[in-house]
């Protein structure tokens, strides 16, 4: 070994050695150098001025104030919101949109809170980071919803909207982005298709066509995928507002960027749903179950399981031909506040003649806080006291090679 060689080597040796100090945090973590970075990647896109988060958690004092919360949540696996339980036997994460904690950063947590959160040292911090206010699409037609004041305090029930789209002829659309105009107290949006020669009552919450969650991207398809947009359609919002102390007026728009050509793959949603249930009074964990054997091959991009207030899990399953059985998303505790679409890295192919299997267990009993009405059997309906069953499943279908 040559001296240059040998310089170099030790570099190595050094960068390797500082590395692993860093990994296992012999040194307790401070807020600049370590804390604040998990927050930048995990928290802020909400916790932040004007996010949806009741509380900003962007400096030192704001996480050491909330910090015992912080801990409480991270344990019970409320925050961030991302419901999904880990795959069994699954070499990494099938979801692209995951949002988790590595066990490393929920220990930089818990350590920086027993050494007495110390700051260090400000050179440490991250740079900034900024989130996108307006378009991350570039719109080539932008639909404008009617403006919704918003309430300053208590809750708000789903608030339906009509949309014009003036389109005249069928377009096909391959990005679309929901905006809200009063982001603070969005707490999601679910747009529909309401057909040509429709009203809203054809809609009936069923198969979305776009959908907004806080911190969430555009839907931006990969070539070759684009939604249908037919002509003379107008659009259904669903909208979910929270009301944060502050009245607010929210005007939402929908951007969309048509496709130069008709797509290969249309993107579709579909739902597996129940609609003739009826949860007894009290029952603490009722089971509605619905499945489809598909009619043809299907490539899966995503999945949004849709319960109510009284929603407390949910479960797809796929059974092969053979009667082979498999989870494909299990949301071992489901959160009506969060409607959020699990996002496949990459899409799924399930086989002509498979079942897809949707499961949702309901807590009508009066140990779910956010059951309005322990003492009323609960059916099919579109208000929040009303429950839903409904398994959306984001496909294309294949063409044939
Ligand atoms: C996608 C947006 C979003 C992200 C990301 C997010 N939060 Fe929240 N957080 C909220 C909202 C909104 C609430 C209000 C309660 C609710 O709606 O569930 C909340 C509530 C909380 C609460 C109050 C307890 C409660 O359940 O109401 C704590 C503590 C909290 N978040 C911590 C965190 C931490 C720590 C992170 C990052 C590790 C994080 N959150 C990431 C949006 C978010």
């Amino acid at each position: 070994m040559n001296l240059t060689t040998a310089i170099r080597c030790a570099g190595i040796l050094l960068i390797a050695l500082s590395a692993a100090c860093g990994a296992d945090l012999d040194s307790s973590p401070t807020y600049h150098r370590d804390v604040s970075r998990v927050m930048q990647k995990h928290c802020i896109v909400c916790h932040r001025e004007g996010g949806v988060a009741p509380f900003s958690l962007e400096t030192k004092d704001d996480v050491e104030a909330n910090a015992p919360m912080i801990e409480e949540v991270l344990r019970r696996g409320t925050m961030p919101p991302w419901f999904a339980a880990p795959m069994k036997n699954a070499k990494e994460s099938p979801w692209a949109n995951e949002r988790v904690l590595t066990r490393q950063e929920k220990t930089i947590l818990k350590q920086w809170a027993r050494a007495g959160f110390p700051e260090g040292d400000p050179a440490d911090a991250p740079q900034p980071v900024t989130f996108p206010k307006g378009w991350q699409i570039d719109p080539d037609d932008i639909f404008t919803a009617p403006a919704v004041d918003v309430q300053a305090t208590g809750i708000m029930d789903y608030v339906y909207l009509t949309v014009e789209t003036g389109v005249t002829e069928d377009r096909w659309v391959d990005a679309i982005q929901i905006l809200p105009g009063a982001p603070q107290v969005v707490h999601h949006v679910l747009a529909f298709i309401i057909p040509p020669d429709g009203d809203s009552s054809d809609v009936n919450g069923v198969d979305y066509w776009g959908v907004y969650a806080p911190g969430s991207n555009p839907q931006i398809y990969p070539d070759g995928y684009a939604r249908r947009l037919p002509a003379g359609s107008r659009l259904l919002l669903s909208m979910h507002y929270t009301p944060n102390g502050e009245a607010a007026v929210d005007q939402t728009r929908i951007g969309v960027r048509f496709a130069d050509q008709p797509p290969d793959c249309e993107v579709l949603t579909a739902s597996i749903l129940d609609t003739s249930f009826e949860i007894p009074p009290g029952a603490e964990n009722y089971k509605v179950t619905a499945s489809v054997r598909l009619p043809r091959d299907i490539e899966i991009l995503g999945y949004l399981p849709h319960s109510h207030l009284r929603g407390k899990a949910a479960r797809y399953e796929v059974i092969s031909r053979s009667g082979r059985r498999k989870i494909l998303l299990d949301v071992p505790q489901y959160d009506f506040n969060w409607q959020l679409l699990y996002l496949y890295k990459k899409p799924l192919r399930v086989r002509r003649g498979s079942v897809l299997r949707y499961t949702a267990w309901y807590d009508n009993s009066e140990n779910n806080p956010a059951n309005p009405d322990p003492t009323v059997p609960v059916r099919w309906g579109e208000q929040t006291f009303d429950e839903m069953h409904l398994g959306y499943v984001e496909f294309v279908v294949p063409r044939r090679r």
